[in-house]
C-alpha cells in the first residue's frame, strides 16, 4: 500500500510513519530527512536546501523532485511506502502523479492530519532524536523510558534540530497553509483523503491510521 501522511509541522507525520514502517514494513520516505542527509555530506544539492530550510522555507520544487523521484526509483518498495513531508505544493502533487504513472505506481490514499497551529510550537520546540538511531522523542509527550538513554538502541547521545526554533516554526507554518494545505483539496477531488485528529495522543492517532488502512486494503 502507498499512502500520503499530510499535515504541518509537528503533526506527528514522522512519528506514525516511523510507526507504520515497523508495523507494516512500509518504507517512511520523508523529503525532509532525505535533504538534511544531502546537508550533512555536504552536496551541492544539500548546500543549496540549507539556506531555505535555516530560514522555514520550502526548498524550490526541481531541488525535491530530484531526490524523491530518485528514490522512488530504487527496487525496494514492495511493501509500499509513506510518504512524509511530500508534495507540499500543488505543482509537487501534480510532479508526483506522473512519476507514480510513469512507474505503474499506484497512490492508495491520503491522510490528512489536522492539528491546531497553538500545539505544533510546543510539540516541535519540545522534540528530540537519537543521534545513533534516529528514533524520535518529545521532552513531555515521549520521553525515553529511562532518561537520557535511548529505547530503541541504547545510546546516550540526542539531538535537536537546527530549525526547530520558535521563529522559524512560525515561517514554517505560513509555509503550510498558503502553499500545502491547497493539497488537500487537490487530492479530496480524487477521492482519496481520510482524515484524523493529531491531536489526539500517539497511541489513538496511530489507531485511526491503522483503521483507516485497513478500508483501504
Ligand atoms: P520536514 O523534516 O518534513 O519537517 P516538517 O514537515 O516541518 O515536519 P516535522 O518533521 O517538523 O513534523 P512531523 O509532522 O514529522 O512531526 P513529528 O512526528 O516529528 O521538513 C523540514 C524542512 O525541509 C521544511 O521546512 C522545508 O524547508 C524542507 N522540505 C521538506 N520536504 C519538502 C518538500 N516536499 N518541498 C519543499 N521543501 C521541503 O512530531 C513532532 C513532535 O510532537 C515529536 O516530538 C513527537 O514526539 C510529538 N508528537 C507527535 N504526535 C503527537 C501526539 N499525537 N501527541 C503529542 N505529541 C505528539
Amino acid at each position: 500500500m502507498n499512502i500520503i501522511l499530510l499535515g504541518p509541522p509537528g503533526a506527528g507525520k514522522g512519528t506514525q510513519a516511523e510507526r507504520l514502517q515497523k508495523s507494516r514494513g512500509m518504507k517512511q520516505l520523508s523529503t525532509g530527512d532525505m535533504l538534511r542527509e544531502e546537508i550533512s555530506t555536504g552536496s551541492e544539492l544539500g548546500l543549496q536546501a540549507k539556506r531555505y530550510m535555516d530560514a522555514g522555507k520550502l526548498v524550490p520544487d526541481d531541488l525535491v523532485v530530484r531526490i524523491i523521484s530518485e528514490r522512488l526509483g530504487r527496487g525496494d518498495l514492495e511493501n509500499g511506502f509513506i510518504l512524509d513531508g511530500f508534495p507540499r505544493t500543488t505543482e509537487q502533487a501534480r510532479t508526483l502523479d506522473s512519476i507514480l504513472a510513469d512507474k505503474g505506481i499506484r497512490l492508495d490514499g491520503v491522510v490528512a492530519m489536522r492539528v491546531d497551529d497553538d500545539l505544533l510550537t510546543e510539540r516541535i520546540t519540545g522534540r528530540f532524536s537519537c543521534a545513533k538511531c534516529g528514533a524520535g522523542y518529545h521532552d513531555v509527550h515521549k520521553p525515553p523510558r529511562k532518561p537520557g538513554v535511548c529505547d530503541e538502541c541504547g545510546s546516550t547521545e540526542f539531538s535537536r534540530r537546527a530549525d526547530d526554533n520558535e521563529e522559524t516554526v512560525r515561517q514554517r507554518l505560513s509555509e503550510y497553509h498558503g502553499q500545502t494545505e491547497p493539497i488537500i483539496a487537490y487530492y479530496a477531488e480524487k477521492g482519496l483523503v481520510r482524515e484524523v485528529d493529531g491531536m489526539a495522543p500517539i497511541d489513538d492517532v496511530t489507531r485511526d491510521i491503522e483503521g483507516i488502512l485497513a478500508c483501504v486494503q
